[in-house]
């Protein structure tokens, strides 16, 4: 059975390490944080291993997961590096959603594989987590060794391990964070506008909800071309000449660019002249 450390035991790590030893992937043998307090915590939740309290303490390992703040897992790579606490072929991974692997490209020089694992999950309670984590889809790039590695480690946690390409992180991260924040950045442009033409704030939800909730679901299933409705796709460039008429200014702009991108998606459903018409009417012509 292959070994794993844990280097920050935070939610994360702890939910990581205990999958491993529930599913049996793996033995963890050693956990670190930036208390012992906490790595002891960790230990228990997980139920197996040591805590420590220094990078130079851990025993060896096949598998280590940096699962340390973003903003910390340079640093941690370099220490870990110093520490002598990597044997050559062991895999270091650490698990952000906008690093790349590359962060932790130091440790190939102790003959370390590096990547980076990336659940696409909210570990906001590491016990819930244990429990829901299954089938989550987990993004994984960097070295050849340490993919093959961790599509294992990953499937017998549960989670479903993907590849991405080489240096696709930081459009990977950008599209759940468009996907996420900014759906919700989207929900309170359309709540003002409603507010703005007079409905109570009280009505917002049943009226915003299904809508959001249908096109959402519809341009999953049927995709985002032939789900598209409204003004835009059946060319009623009054209408939205109408809009923009009645946009406060500070919405101006995020409506023409989110229009534009609408009139390019609606393509051939869109009549070509229709589609001159909405540019120019978008554009301020
Ligand atoms: N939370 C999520 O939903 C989520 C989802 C996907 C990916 N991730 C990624 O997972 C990683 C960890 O996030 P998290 O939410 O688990 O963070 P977290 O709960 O804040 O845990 C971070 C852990 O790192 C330890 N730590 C901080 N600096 C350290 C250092 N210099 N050396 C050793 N240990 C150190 C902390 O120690 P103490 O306990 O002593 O403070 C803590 O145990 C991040 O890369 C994050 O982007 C998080």
């Amino acid at each position: 059975m292959q070994s794993l450390n844990i280097i920050g035991a935070g939610r994360v790590g702890r939910t990581l390490g205990r999958l491993a030893v529930v599913s049996g992937a793996c033995r963890v043998v050693d956990c670190l944080a930036r208390s012992h307090e906490s790595a002891r915590e960790a230990v228990s939740f997980i139920g197996q291993g040591r805590a420590v309290d220094a990078l130079k303490d851990l025993a060896a390992a096949d598998l280590l997961l940096l699962s340390v703040p973003d903003d910390a897992i340079a640093g941690v790579a370099q220490a870990l590096l110093a520490s002598g606490a990597v044997r050559p072929g062991s895999v270091v991974f650490h698990a952000s959603g906008a690093a790349e692997a590359e962060v932790l490209a130091p440790l190939r020089a102790a003959g370390a594989h590096v990547a980076s694992l990336h659940p696409a999950f909210s570990f906001a309670n590491p016990a819930r987590a244990v429990e829901q984590f299954a089938g989550t889809l987990c993004a994984l790039e960097g070295d050849a060794a340490a993919c093959v590695a961790l599509q294992d480690f990953a499937a017998a946690i549960g989670a479903r391990p993907f590849a991405l390409a080489p240096g696709g992180k930081a459009a990977y991260h950008a599209a759940l964070s468009v996907a996420s924040n900014y759906l919700v950045t989207l929900t309170e442009l359309a709540r003002q506008l409603a507010l703005q033409g007079g409905v109570g704030e009280q009505l917002l939800p049943a009226l915003l909800g299904p809508l959001m909730q249908g096109s959402l679901a519809n341009a999953l299933s049927m995709g985002p071309q032939a789900a598209l409705t409204g003004p835009i796709v059946r060319g009623d460039v009054a209408t939205v000449a109408r809009h923009l008429a009645a946009l406060p200014a500070d919405m101006q702009a995020v409506y023409r660019a989110l229009g534009e991108r609408t009139v390019a998606l609606a393509g051939a459903r869109l009549p070509a002249e229709a589609g001159q018409s909405l540019r120019a009417v978008l554009a301020g012509g």
